[in-house]
């Protein structure tokens, strides 16, 4: 054989479905091709049967009959497309009329080439391996970008990873400046992204607040000690000082280039905000606060309310949903407490989850 397409070792035989209702003429394909050194042949007799066939595996050429009882070649081919392959292999007609209309109908059914019945060996032979070379290069571009689709996939799973652990890092080294603990952050994180959930929010950026949120308090990296850590109530100078984590969180996540770190910055710049723009750190009022930051401003303050601090006792559930409760309209966002009673039994398992 010219060609080494039947004999290249590292490649796997090209397989070829020879469809003719007539066994003389299946004999006749399958002994010249076989003597050419192709080896993973299928005739096809019954045409009924050429899906069967075209399932077992993929082929890699169609050499077809037009002419044909029930299943002519015709609705052979509009079969075949039908099961919308991207691989369909190129189909190789066979036939004894060569009018133009047959010609032409032939390749708008999706005839690739043409062989006169009956046919010349050689002219036949020469076709065939022009269709498996291009149906082989075809094959292996079409799998090859596959691969590399998976590459990029697995490298940018990869990097959303390596930021969400490097954000939880941050947030591991804010916790060790402050008394909220890691389960306060938890709990917190788990009620803003079940009242982000509740509001019809999509899964992708539920997960985002779910991560981004436990970075609400990160900027009280940069309160002094006295002030972070003072066991009695603030006085007013150190309370405008305490305030200012909201800034320094901001500033800190700025530029972060992925959603994950501008979701983070933006809830830590506004969850001290309040719906009557009595807030900070811009006393935003409404709507101009981003319902990030209405959403956790609720989750932060209810979870905050029923933890111990060194200056005050941890309040009851129901008091602290009476507070949320009496808060809607003047610090809260109305529609966000509005959700958040509707979702108390989960709150509540939320809390079980995550102990102090
Ligand atoms: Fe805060
Ligand atoms: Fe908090």
């Amino acid at each position: 054989m010219s060609d080494d397409i039947a004999q290249r070792p590292a490649t796997r035989q090209p397989r070829i479905l020879l469809v003719d209702d007539e066994p003389v003429n299946l004999r006749l394909l399958l002994a010249m091709l076989q003597h050419e050194g192709y080896r993973d042949l299928v005739p096809v007799q019954d045409p009924e049967q050429l899906l069967v066939r075209y399932a077992e595996a993929p082929a890699d050429l169609i050499v077809l009959d037009l002419n044909m009882p029930r299943v002519d070649g015709f609705e052979a081919m509009a079969r075949l497309r039908a099961l919308g392959d991207p691989l369909l292999p190129p189909i190789l007609v066979l036939t004894a009329q060569r009018s133009r209309e047959v010609l032409l109908r032939s390749l708008a059914a999706g005839a690739r080439d043409f062989v006169s019945k009956p046919f010349d060996r050689v002219e036949l032979l020469m076709r065939v391996r022009n269709l498996l070379d291009a149906h082989l290069a075809h094959r292996m571009l079409h799998e090859r970008r596959q691969v590399l689709e998976e590459m990029v996939g697995q490298r940018t799973r990869e990097l959303h990873d390596s930021r969400l652990m490097l954000l939880q890092k941050l947030g591991r080294a804010a916790e060790f400046r402050d008394e909220e603990t890691g389960n306060h952050i938890l709990r917190m994180s788990h009620t803003a992204a079940l009242l982000a959930h509740a509001l019809g929010w999509s899964p992708e950026q539920v997960d985002l607040l779910l991560n981004a949120a436990p970075m609400h308090d990160i900027g009280k990296i940069g309160i002094p000690d006295k002030v972070l850590l003072k066991p009695d109530r603030l006085e007013p100078d150190e309370w405008e000082v305490m305030k200012r984590h909201a800034e320094i969180g901001a500033r800190m996540l700025e530029g972060g280039g992925c959603e994950l770190t501008e979701m983070a910055r933006l809830v830590a710049w506004t969850h001290h905000e309040k719906w009557d723009g009595s807030g900070y750190p811009r006393g935003l009022a409404g709507e101009a606060i981003p319902q990030a930051g209405r959403i956790c401003a609720v989750a932060d303050v209810f979870d905050a309310l029923l933890s111990a601090r060194p200056y005050k006792q941890p309040w009851s559930f129901e008091s602290a949903v009476a507070h949320l409760r009496s808060g809607a309209g003047t610090h809260f966002d109305p529609q966000v407490v509005v959700c958040f009673l509707r979702q108390l039994p989960e709150v509540s398992a939320i809390r079980a989850r995550f102990p102090d």
